[in-house]
């Protein structure tokens, strides 16, 4: 099962707690860096982050999103991209959307150069003003150039596919049909396996997509808990620990 970090953090917490793959995904525009959506997050942006996230994990595989036009323009483009993200970082993988021709051509470039490339099909955020947030392949054309793409996809070798907001049984279809896992975000129970922003299901985000589950409200336990604090610090009578004192 996979999840997604952007700080060292996070990152240890979920890779002690177990978790396989940590993804580092470009949608740490949204939910650490503010942006509205993923495409102002720039390579050195995900550079950095992978970074610190790299400092945090001792087991988990952790993955890279190539952002928003640091790879669509040309395969030399990708190559250099992908490149400082596997010098800078301690990434085993990258992660790139699409499966349309183009795409298919630089991802084959990429693994020969011996890069391992997860594909990204279905709801690809990174074309959001294209496609917007909606579900994706809930037709049959639309279901059958998701599949063909799958199929490219694996044919260029790519290890592994998110299949992201897709009717489940497009995404059963595809994962029956594919010698590779498919990950699911927002795609039914049956991929090989799992992922959500971790943000999601820790109550940390603007935005609550309705296939992620919340497991825990952080944003309500650390309101209160800062609001305790700042209620203490106004009291007269505040004191604060110093070091040589055992905490109350
Ligand atoms: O950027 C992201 O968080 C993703 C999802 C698949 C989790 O790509």
């Amino acid at each position: 099962m996979a999840l997604t970090a952007s700080d060292y953090a996070i990152a240890k917490l979920l890779d002690k707690a177990g978790v396989d793959l940590i993804l580092v995904g470009d949608s740490l525009a949204m939910v650490t860096l503010g942006y509205k959506n993923t495409l102002p997050v720039t390579l050195d942006d995900m550079i950095h982050h992978a970074q610190a996230v790299g400092r945090g994990i001792e087991r988990a595989l952790l993955i890279v999103d190539l952002p928003f036009l640091s790879y669509q323009v040309s395969t030399e483009d990708a190559m250099r991209t992908a490149g400082r993200v596997f010098k800078e970082t301690d990434a085993k993988g990258i992660k790139l959307e699409g499966g349309y021709p183009d795409m298919v051509k630089t991802i084959r470039k990429l693994v020969q150069a011996g890069m391992p490339v997860m594909g990204h099909l279905g709801l690809t955020p990174q074309s959001v003003h294209q496609i917007g947030y909606r579900i994706q392949g809930n037709n049959p054309k639309a279901a059958t150039e998701i599949w063909e793409q799958a199929q490219a996809l694996v044919d260029a070798g790519v290890f592994a596919l998110v299949l992201e907001n897709v009717p489940s049984e497009l995404a059963i279809k595809i994962t029956e049909s594919l010698p590779i896992p498919t990950i699911g975000i927002g795609a039914g129970k049956d991929c090989d396996g799992q992922i959500l922003v971790t943000h999601d299901i820790l109550g940390l985000s603007d935005w609550q997509p309705p296939f992620a589950r919340k497991y825990v409200d952080l944003t309500e336990i650390i309101t209160s808990a800062v609001q305790k604090y700042c209620q203490d610090v106004r009291q007269p009578s505040y004191r604060a620990l110093r070091s040589n004192e055992p905490p109350e």
